[in-house]
């Protein structure tokens, strides 16, 4: 994707948010449903994919592969290119700010004999590629990377790859999912142990693709097995919202007083909704009503009113690293929840977050303090004290880097601030939630556009 113009934008103050909201399709989600259209055998159409430029990364990759992917008004429509179908791209695949693009779609080549190469935006350049291009290797494709195993890379797929079975060190879905895509055309069983069991977005999309996924228990987690070749068959997907999106308008209700604010037809699968898990624990008044199931993800919707939040340490114990793995990409909103709270808040076993888009403990330790808050920064997670409840100092300009979670967590921040927040570059939003200022603005805040900061 292309960088365009930044767009500094000011949150102030408001009085209470209030209404319904809707937020973009899960992103996730909208990652495996493309992907998984595009090798299956005949036309697919999905319904609600996320509009964020992430997935415009994953379409563009995904039609030089050989997909036809066209959109036709709200409904996309695949056209996939089969088993083994894939040919080698003509120019460098672009992944733009997406970890999941670049991941997954390095997963679906290793198992072809063509060779395509991977780049990103600056921030995903930095990001480790080791986790995924190690098993890989070990099924056969052939990687050259930069130093430290970073993108651009190029990737030659396996003539004839080979099944691994694989332990995830770390707690990664795009790892897991980047394994059982390749699995897809490689002969005999891969597996992947999960010792903290993520996000099974894959798992389920590959289920209502028609491919048989095995899911075991497995010592404290779950082993998934894949025993290819599979030949997917086309489906019709609807993908409902991003409980990811709206953590940040649900965070906004619970901090800026009298507020109430509900947001529907949401994707609620417990691999992702740690955070109201967390919230509740610190006295939110949230509460969720799951209505029905969609290719079988749980469905729902999700209403935060004001409330008195109570900081503690969430995370010890021996469900910790579950609960992390399920609130993973919202430590950000959650960190300004906790700088609301009467009581501190601790969080530790978070080293994940400083290889997210940005460096995700120390921006957000930066930026808090930057507002008022007082904060102390540790090797893996942070300290805060929270104000109680009151209105933080704010008055300061936050520069989220290209990390959109950042931008909106301090634009969440500003609605409860003395002095206006402004965020020097909104555009990054756009990779996951294009309508965000809207979307604040139709609840009852004032966003507002300004030329320069
Ligand atoms: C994602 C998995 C997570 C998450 C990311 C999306 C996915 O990354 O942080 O935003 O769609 O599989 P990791 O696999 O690196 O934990």
């Amino acid at each position: 994707m292309i960088a365009g113009p930044r767009q500094p934008m000011r949150f102030a103050a408001c009085g209470p948010l209030r209404g319904v909201a809707a937020v973009p399709g899960d992103k996730s989600i909208s990652h495996r449903a493309l992907i998984i259209a595009s090798v299956a055998d005949g036309r697919s159409s999905i319904a609600g994919l996320s509009d964020g430029a992430d997935l415009l990364s994953t379409a563009g990759a995904l039609r030089a592969l050989g997909a036809s992917i066209a959109q036709n008004g709200k409904e996309w429509i695949v056209d996939g290119v089969g088993p083994a179908g894939l040919r080698s791209p003509e120019g460098v695949l672009d992944m733009g700010n997406s970890g999941t693009s670049a991941r997954l779609l390095m997963g679906l080549v290793a198992s072809h004999p063509i060779e395509a190469s991977f780049t990103g935006d600056a921030s995903l350049r930095t990001r480790p590629m080791d986790r995924v291009i190690g098993p890989l290797r070990r099924m056969g494709a052939l990687v050259n990377a930069e130093p430290g195993d970073r993108l651009p890379l190029t990737l030659r797929g396996a003539a004839r790859p080979q099944p691994v079975r694989h332990e995830t060190r770390i707690a990664s879905a795009q790892v897991k999912s980047a394994l059982l895509l390749a699995a897809l055309n490689t002969p005999g069983e891969t597996a992947v142990a999960e010792a903290v069991p993520t996000r099974n977005h894959t798992e389920l999309m590959l289920r209502h693709f028609g491919a048989p996924v095995r899911i075991d228990l497995h010592g404290t987690g779950v082993r998934v097995g894949i025993t290819g070749p599979i030949s997917v068959e086309p489906r019709q997907v609807r993908i409902l919202g991003d409980f990811s999106a709206a953590a940040f308008l649900l965070v906004a209700a619970l901090i800026v007083p009298g507020s109430e604010v509900r947001v529907e037809a949401l994707v609620l699968n417990p691999m992702r909704t740690g955070l109201f898990t967390l919230l509740r624990r610190m006295g939110a008044d949230l509460s969720m009503e799951v209505s029905g199931e969609m290719q079988g993800e749980p469905i729902g919707a999700v209403t935060a009113r004001h409330s008195r939040l109570v900081g503690g340490s969430f995370f010890t114990g021996p469900s910790a690293p579950m609960l992390i793995a399920s609130a993973i990409d919202e430590f950000p909103i959650f960190f300004i929840a906790a700088a609301f709270a009467s009581g501190g808040t601790e969080v530790t076993g978070l080293s994940e977050l400083r290889v997210k888009e940005s460096d995700r403990i120390s921006a957000m330790a930066a930026g808090l303090r930057a507002i008022g808050a007082n904060v102390e920064e540790r090797g893996d997670g942070l300290a805060i004290a929270g104000s109680g409840g009151d209105a933080l100092a704010g008055g300061a300009t936050i520069d989220p880097g290209l990390d959109h979670r950042v931008a909106m967590a301090f634009a969440v921040a500003g609605l409860h601030c003395r002095e206006p927040v402004t965020i020097a570059d909104m555009s990054p939003v756009r990779t996951s939630f294009p309508g965000f200022a809207r979307a604040l603005a139709e609840i009852g805040a004032n966003p507002e556009e300004i030329g320069s900061c």
